[in-house]
């Protein structure tokens, strides 16, 4: 009886320790030479459609000199561009680069801090910055930045393209677009100005608000301006009620709290409410994430769920082989 069970865990962990090598997702953007014969896709591997984009070539610029002068050899060579990012987290691809004929313009290398006024709340940095990144520099300088997606491993260029947010019904609301006074973007101009130029665009430009969530068509985001908070902690608990009343709730909920939030569970019936508000900097918290989708399970539970996960994979592989 034990020896059977030894021997069946010995052999799921032989299976797993074959099965899923486990490695970080690969680059999005990769080469087959060099820079050249390159594809992109997006951190899960392929785009909805099960496709990848390809593309001629792929820049990596380091500078806003070297962004406009990527933009200014495709713009003279007539050739379809599309910005990649380091984490491509997007799920669908929007657009791809113009097939072979292509280039992808990578903002990876474009992560630098530009500048932090303490005293005025504001912080500019390159596009290809992670959120992660900013945050930790922000709170150096004892800023914050109001609202963010739920999740920090995206640039600031990607996630302004596609209106990322958070949750608030307050002020300006929770999209981060929200919150940007001002952007440098890399546009195609006419050979007479280098087929290439740089737009500053600032708080009052009636042009802001539709470079702000572009969608990655209008040039290539160089650098991002954001108007920040002086620091504060947020205080998060979560509350399970059934879901009889959810709409009604939603709108009372969001009047109560600054970053409510609610959940929808339907097949239980449920809503996790999201009692998420402002505190001091001073205040001590439990140090508790209790969220759902975040705790802990136990190492049997996820050796068999991914047992079973690996089994239906092979089955499909082998039925697509057929
Ligand atoms: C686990 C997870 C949680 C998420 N949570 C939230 C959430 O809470 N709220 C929310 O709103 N979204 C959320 N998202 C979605 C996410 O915010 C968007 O998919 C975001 O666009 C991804 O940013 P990225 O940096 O990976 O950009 P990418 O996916 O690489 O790019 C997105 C688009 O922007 C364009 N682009 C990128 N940089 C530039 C630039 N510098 N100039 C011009 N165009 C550019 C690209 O060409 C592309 O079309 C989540 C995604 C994941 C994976
Ligand atoms: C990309 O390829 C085209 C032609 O295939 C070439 O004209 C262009 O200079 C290349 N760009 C880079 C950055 O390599
Ligand atoms: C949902 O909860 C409320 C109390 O919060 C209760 O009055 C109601 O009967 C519950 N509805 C269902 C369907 O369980």
């Amino acid at each position: 009886m034990e020896g059977g069970r030894v021997l069946t865990v010995l052999l799921l962990v032989l299976l797993l320790v074959g099965l899923a090598g486990s490695s970080p997702p690969p680059e999005p953007v990769v080469c087959a030479h060099g820079t050249s014969d390159c594809t992109v896709s997006n951190a899960y591997g392929s785009f909805p459609d099960r496709t990848v984009c390809h593309a001629a070539n792929a820049t990596f610029p380091r500078t806003e000199k070297e962004l406009v002068a990527a933009v200014a050899v495709a713009v003279a060579a007539k050739r379809k561009v599309k910005v990649a990012t380091k984490l491509s987290h997007s799920f669908p691809k929007l657009a791809c680069p113009g097939g072979r004929d292509g280039t992808i313009i990578s903002t990876e290398r474009l992560n630098r801090v530009v500048s932090v006024d303490v005293a005025k709340g504001l912080m500019t940095v390159e596009s290809g910055m992670v959120l992660r990144d900013l945050i930790e520099v922000a709170a150096e300088a004892g800023l914050a930045l109001p609202h963010s997606p739920y999740w920090s491993g995206l640039t600031i260029g990607g996630l302004l393209a596609t209106g990322a947010h958070g949750s608030s019904l307050k002020g300006k609301g929770g999209a981060v677009h929200e919150y940007v006074v001002g952007m440098r973007i890399v546009t195609p101009a006419p050979r007479s100005q280098g087929f290439a130029v740089v737009r500053q665009l600032c708080a009052d430009h009636p042009d802001l608000d539709a470079a702000k969530v572009s969608l990655g068509v209008l040039g290539v985001v160089s650098q991002v301006t954001l108007a920040l908070e002086p620091m504060f902690k947020r205080s998060v608990t979560f509350v399970t009620r059934n879901d009889s009343d959810m709409a009604e709730q939603a709108v009372v909920w969001g009047g109560l709290h600054e970053f409510g939030d609610m959940a929808w569970l339907p097949q239980q019936r449920n809503v996790i409410y999201r009692k998420d508000n402002r505190v001091a900097i001073t205040s001590v918290g439990n140090d508790l994430n209790d969220y759902l989708a975040l705790r802990s399970s136990s190492t049997a539970d996820l050796i068999s769920g991914r047992v079973m996960h690996e089994l239906l994979l092979q089955q499909c592989l082998q039925h697509r082989a057929l």
